[in-house]
């Protein structure tokens, strides 16, 4: 291979500071754009017959989920082969975690195990927070709870900046199972500081802890879906999340489909270009109607399929590649 295939071409000037990715929360819109530059040169790398740059040749990266997962899981380990770093997946409930081993001692096994990134995924908010006060490695969270998932907020964000290269002043609206949603929290950080007004639409009892404090950046809320998708150039609707839902939050399913369901005629009030984002899995026939979710306005298919780009993006920055 020619050696200027074998490094991802970013044209940028430098601005990464992250040793770690725990939230969007401390990024700006500087390096939110370096992530799309970076994701671009990976996306030349995946058009490529062999995807395949030995950038992280000699690099270990451990992904420790405690949680199931499909996309986030396999997207690392993709974006980690392609750039040729080592990757082992830990699977918590087969491991020494299923005999009583703490976080704090699985990761310190890690660590001495060689680990130079480790993606966790775990189902209490603050869990890679406490890790990256343990260890050495850079810590990418990939889902803690009901807190944060930036990795997918970027990865919606670079699908969303494909479309629309000028991000700023877009309507983008969130529907659905907000409290319980890490995804729409990253959303809201990464949406807001790329200029995105946003609004949110769910019954009252699934509305984010933290709203009008300093939690979350502001935003606008609207319970009556019709209004809140007028002019919308963005879409998320978001997984009604049975496992974590506490009983009373809402009425009943029916209901929820009957007033919260992203059907096309109430995608019709949204922009005729606005784009419909699902991060995963989806309950169709539940917050998105089949032919929402398979029409031609949805991006689903290209959120999942930008994950892996953006995932190499991430990986690379926080081996300090783009200084190089
Ligand atoms: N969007 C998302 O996090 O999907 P997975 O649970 O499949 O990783």
């Amino acid at each position: 291979m020619r050696a200027t295939q074998t490094k991802p071409k970013v044209e940028t000037t430098p601005t990464w500071r992250h040793h770690h990715i725990l939230d969007l929360d401390d990024f700006t819109r500087e390096e939110i754009e370096l992530v799309f530059q970076t994701t671009r040169a990976m996306k030349e790398i995946l058009s490529r017959p062999i995807k395949r740059v030995p950038t992280l040749r000699g690099k270990t990266i451990v992904t420790l989920f405690y949680e199931p997962s499909t996309r986030t899981r396999l997207s690392f380990e993709l974006a980690a082969k392609y750039l040729s770093a080592d990757v082992v997946n830990l699977n918590a409930s087969v491991s020494s975690v299923a005999k009583g081993e703490s976080l704090i001692d699985t990761l310190g096994t890690l660590q001495a195990l060689g680990a130079d990134i480790i993606v966790i995924r775990h189902p209490h908010s603050g869990a890679p927070y406490i890790a990256a006060r343990h260890i050495e490695a850079s810590i990418v969270n990939a889902g803690d709870g009901w807190h944060a998932h930036p990795t997918q907020a970027l990865l919606d964000l670079y699908t969303l900046y494909e479309h629309k290269a000028n991000l700023n002043g877009l309507k983008a609206v969130i529907i659905g199972d907000i409290m319980h949603s890490r995804v729409a929290r990253s959303n809201i950080w990464g949406l807001t500081t790329m200029g995105i007004g946003v609004t949110l639409c769910c019954p009252p009892t699934l509305l984010p802890i933290g709203l009008g404090e300093e939690q979350l950046p502001p935003v606008k809320i609207e319970p009556n879906i019709e209004l809140a998708l007028d002019g919308a150039d963005m879409v998320m609707t978001l997984r009604l999340q049975l496992e974590r839902q506490k009983s009373g939050l809402l009425p009943s399913i029916r209901e929820y489909i009957n007033l919260y369901q992203l059907t096309e005629a109430r995608l019709a009030r949204a922009k005729p270009d606005a784009l419909v984002f699902h991060p995963g899995p989806v309950n169709e026939g539940v917050e998105i109607s089949p032919t929402v979710a398979h029409g031609p306005q949805s991006v689903i298919k290209e959120q999942v399929a930008n994950g892996v780009a953006v995932r190499m993006a991430l990986l690379y920055l926080l081996t300090g590649g783009h200084k190089q």
